[in-house]
């Protein structure tokens, strides 16, 4: 199979934007939380405060950066150097990014409907809800960009891939978030 290795680097490469934008996010966090502070009818919070506009918006742009800085490894730039193709390039990557954060927001509100306190750990949400987020956005927004990237063919193993190691990155990014005390837990 030699033209498997290279897809499954693919996926992962391509993915890089969703991978980047959480531990962004804990980089850039602080300040005003998105939920202003309000409780859901419940009288828990509804996202907490974990959950902050700067660590939203900084990690999804920052990401966005990390992803722009990928962009001469594309085919695109082979063929043209132009504003409009670094444009084309950098959608998907927006909605990676952003959609991984989305998804992050909305297991820290799932997780605070289940009445878990900020932090806590959540088996499965915490490990998922960021790859749910990107894909569904991404899939969205440019589906023909996901299916032949992620779907069609071979490089259906890059998605099977990314599911099954992506639990094991994740642990090991939140420990070295915890060592260096940007998190205080560390999943
Ligand atoms: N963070 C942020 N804004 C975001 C996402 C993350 O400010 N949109 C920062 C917060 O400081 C947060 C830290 O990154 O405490 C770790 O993120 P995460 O593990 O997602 O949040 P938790 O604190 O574990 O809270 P939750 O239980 O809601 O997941
Ligand atoms: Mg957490």
């Amino acid at each position: 199979m030699p033209v498997l290795l290279p897809t499954l680097l693919l996926a992962f490469w391509l993915f890089l934007p969703a991978y980047a934008a959480n531990p962004l996010a804990v980089v850039w966090g602080g300040g005003t939380p998105m939920d202003f502070g309000r409780e859901w009818p419940d009288g828990r919070r509804v996202l907490g405060d974990g959950k902050t506009w700067r660590g939203f918006f900084g990690g999804g742009l920052s990401a966005m950066v990390v992803g722009a800085l990928q962009w001469p490894s594309s085919a695109l730039w082979a063929e043209s150097l132009t504003l409009g193709a670094l444009g084309t390039w950098l959608g998907p990557v927006a909605a990676l990014a952003f959609g991984a954060l989305l998804g992050d927001v909305l297991g820290s509100f799932v997780k605070r409907r289940l009445g878990m306190e900020k932090g806590r750990r959540a088996p499965v949400l915490d490990q998922y809800d960021f790859v749910l987020g990107a894909f569904l956005l991404t899939a969205v927004l440019f589906p023909g960009w996901v299916a032949a990237n992620y779907v069609r063919g071979e490089a259906l193993w890059g998605l099977v891939l990314i599911l099954v190691l992506t639990p094991l990155l994740h642990r090991a990014v939140n420990i070295v978030g915890y060592r260096m005390g940007r998190k205080e837990v560390p999943w």
